[in-house]
């Protein structure tokens, strides 16, 4: 079966590491639920590489950080919240519906590059929504320059099978281990207990990086399918109906399926076509 969106009601303290300062991630509750639709006539943006945006567009961007960081805290569009999302889905906050022994774990199988798809979806809407007077065009998901591996196969890319009623961390894909992992403990601070804030779990969102790098981990997607042979979405119907919840940039709580995200373009989305000389080259 397809792993079902988690109920909010049921969120419940997260699964913190040793040292961690205790934090409540749970979401702000909404009964009203709206089934994803897709944008009507999406103009479709450019997701510009982080190392050749423009003085003006740098300073669009931190606006906007500025005043997410500036909502109210209760606001599900607030940074802090936005950050709280990937604690909620990561350390064990929720559970799976009708499994209360079984975490929602959206690292570690093939939920992972769709509910980072998701995750920056909403997080850069709400950005956008943000400064819509500065510039009603903006796409702000920066990216960095990246390498992947070009695993043959959508199992080795994705990640292992993740049904609903089973248990978590079945096995991440090659790319989510290398190089996603890795940046992450790069990333992280040495002085903290747990490399907070990029390199833990609970924490890594509250680093505007973490978007910034997950972009770069969501282009690898959309270049691995253009590779050829076996690479492809997953076509099994237990990934493709699994869901999410997300608050959008008018704060109604929005249910999507992994099968909504496969094509980019729908979303509303492309990222810049730049060289990819990693492409070629013998690790
Ligand atoms: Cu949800 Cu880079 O991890």
């Amino acid at each position: 079966a397809p792993i079902s969106p988690p109920e909010l009601t049921k969120c419940g303290p997260p699964d913190l590491p040793a040292g961690a300062k205790p934090i409540n991630c749970c979401p702000p509750i909404s009964s009203n639920i709206i089934d994803f639709t897709f944008p009507k006539n999406p103009q479709v943006k450019v997701r510009p590489a982080g190392h050749l945006v423009d003085a003006t567009y740098l300073r669009n961007y931190e606006e906007a950080l500025r005043r997410m960081k500036a909502l109210p805290l209760n606001d599900p569009r607030n940074f802090t919240q936005q950050a709280n999302i990937h604690c909620a889905y990561c350390d064990g906050a929720y559970h799976q519906v009708g499994f209360p022994d079984l975490d929602f774990q959206v690292h570690s199988s093939w939920l992972f590059f769709p509910f980072h798809r998701w995750y920056l979806y909403f997080y850069e809407k709400i950005l956008g929504s943000l400064i819509k007077d500065l510039d009603p065009n903006f796409c702000p998901s920066v990216l960095e320059l990246g390498f992947t591996q070009c695993s043959k196969t959508p199992t080795l890319f994705f990640g292992s099978a993740y049904r609903g009623g089973e248990d978590s961390d079945p096995g991440g894909g090659t790319v989510e281990n290398i190089p996603h992992g890795p940046v992450h403990v790069w990333i992280g601070d040495n002085t903290q207990p747990n490399l907070e804030d990029m390199g833990s779990l609970y924490s890594a969102a509250r680093d505007p990086i973490f978007y910034s790098h997950h972009a770069n981990v969501d282009r690898m997607w959309t270049i691995w399918k253009t590779l050829g042979g076996k690479r492809s979405d997953i076509t099994d119907p237990d990934w493709l109906e699994s869901g999410f919840l997300f608050y959008d940039e008018k704060k109604n709580l929005i249910r999507v399926k992994v099968k909504d995200c496969l094509d980019t373009t729908k979303l509303g989305y492309v990222y810049q076509d730049v060289d990819v000389p990693w492409l070629e080259a013998k690790p």
